[in-house]
């Protein structure tokens, strides 16, 4: 994707550091931050200057290799492991990666295993690149099916960022967008401003104006009236982690937007690479959701009259605050699952179907 005309990855590996757009200064400030031990790649997912499912998994990926440069002891492995699956509990990539990368490392005692980690943290990165991809792909179907009846701007919901700066190109809710752009289609995107921490305004926003995909914010609430006023021909979001059964779960305010869609008949998409996928947790109530500071709530950021960062309390110290992330859609109000290997029910047949 682009910023300011200029192609990027969100994340890549340069002269034994990792590189990362800290997502944290965005949209005011795009600064490129250096990671150069596997501490700072935990701590860059935990306070979120990375984040978004993928390319959590990506750091995580990267961060291992930062940990063999520093000791290629394999204790000392373990311990990074654990530390990175650790760093965030909700989303799946995060053990996903680190699972893969252990099984390229375990028991490698030789020089080989900085090559054979960094090979294998790239090949995540790329695979993840030609998945999301190959989302956009399947999802403009829906987007020209809609288009083709409806012969005028589609409009698209999509909640918190699922976009390119979630992943490591093209997003996953973000790619059929893009790909129907670049293809002339008109679409026009409402953006769900994602409160506590404002991903959507913060960073779906910026990542559309900088690829000139019309777009309005919207505070979390307005969704609702929107499709019951037909201002909203579909809505596609993203996914932290998948059950077998299509239930998805994604950041808080998701399932509202579900329950909505489903009262007006409009259709609901969850955009996912398989990377996503949770084949082993059966019951939804047994997904760790992430529980986060009060004061991402309390508290809200931005920039004063003279350009400078502010961070300014917005309600009574006294009040109590609960800061829950993420929430479950479940699948029976979602219209499909779109994956990189096609579109399918959410349910344990559509993806068994598709990734057998
Ligand atoms: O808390 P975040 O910003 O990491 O949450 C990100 C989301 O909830 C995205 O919608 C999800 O990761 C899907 S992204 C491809």
């Amino acid at each position: 994707m682009k910023i300011e005309s200029k192609e990027y990855r969100t994340i890549w590996f340069e002269n034994n550091v990792v590189k990362i757009i800290d997502q944290t200064k965005l949209p005011h400030r795009f600064v490129i931050k250096d990671l150069k031990t596997v501490m700072e790649a935990v701590n860059a997912i935990k306070i979120m200057e990375v984040r978004g499912a993928p390319l959590i998994g990506a750091t995580a990926a990267y961060g291992l290799v930062l940990s063999i440069l520093e000791n290629k002891d394999q204790s000392f492995l373990k311990k990074s492991a654990d530390y990175l699956i650790k760093s965030r509990p909700t989303a799946i990539n995060l053990k996903w990666a680190v699972d893969r990368m252990m099984k390229k490392l375990s028991g490698v005692n030789s020089d080989k295993i900085f090559e054979i980690a960094l090979k294998e943290a790239e090949e995540i990165c790329k695979e993840d690149e030609k998945f999301c991809k190959n989302i956009g792909i399947h999802g403009l179907k829906i987007i020209e099916d809609i288009h083709n009846k409806k012969k005028d701007t589609i409009n698209i919901l999509t909640h918190c960022n699922a976009g390119w700066l979630a992943t490591i190109n093209w997003g996953t809710a973000t790619s059929p967008i893009y790909q129907a752009h670049r293809k002339g289609i008109p679409i026009h995107i409402w953006v769900d401003e994602t409160r506590p921490r404002n991903q959507g305004a913060n960073l779906t926003s910026y990542e559309l104006n900088e690829e000139k995909v019309p777009n309005t914010l919207i505070a979390d609430n307005t969704g609702g009236l929107l499709m019951q006023r037909g201002k909203v021909d579909m809505c596609i979001v993203g996914s932290d982690r998948t059950l077998a059964n299509g239930d998805v779960c994604n950041k808080i305010g998701t399932y509202l937007k579900a329950l909505a869609a489903k009262d007006n008949n409009i259709p609901f998409y969850v955009a996912l690479p398989s990377s996503t996928i949770d084949w082993k947790t059966k019951y939804h109530k047994n997904i760790p959701i992430e529980e986060r500071n009060s004061d991402e709530l309390s508290h809200i950021e931005g920039l004063d009259n003279d350009g400078n960062f502010k961070t300014i309390r917005i309600y009574p110290k006294k009040s109590k605050a609960m800061n829950l992330a993420f929430d479950v859609t479940p699948a029976k109000y979602i219209t499909g699952l779109i994956t990189e290997k096609g579109i399918c029910e959410a349910s344990t047949e559509g993806l068994k179907n598709l990734f057998k």
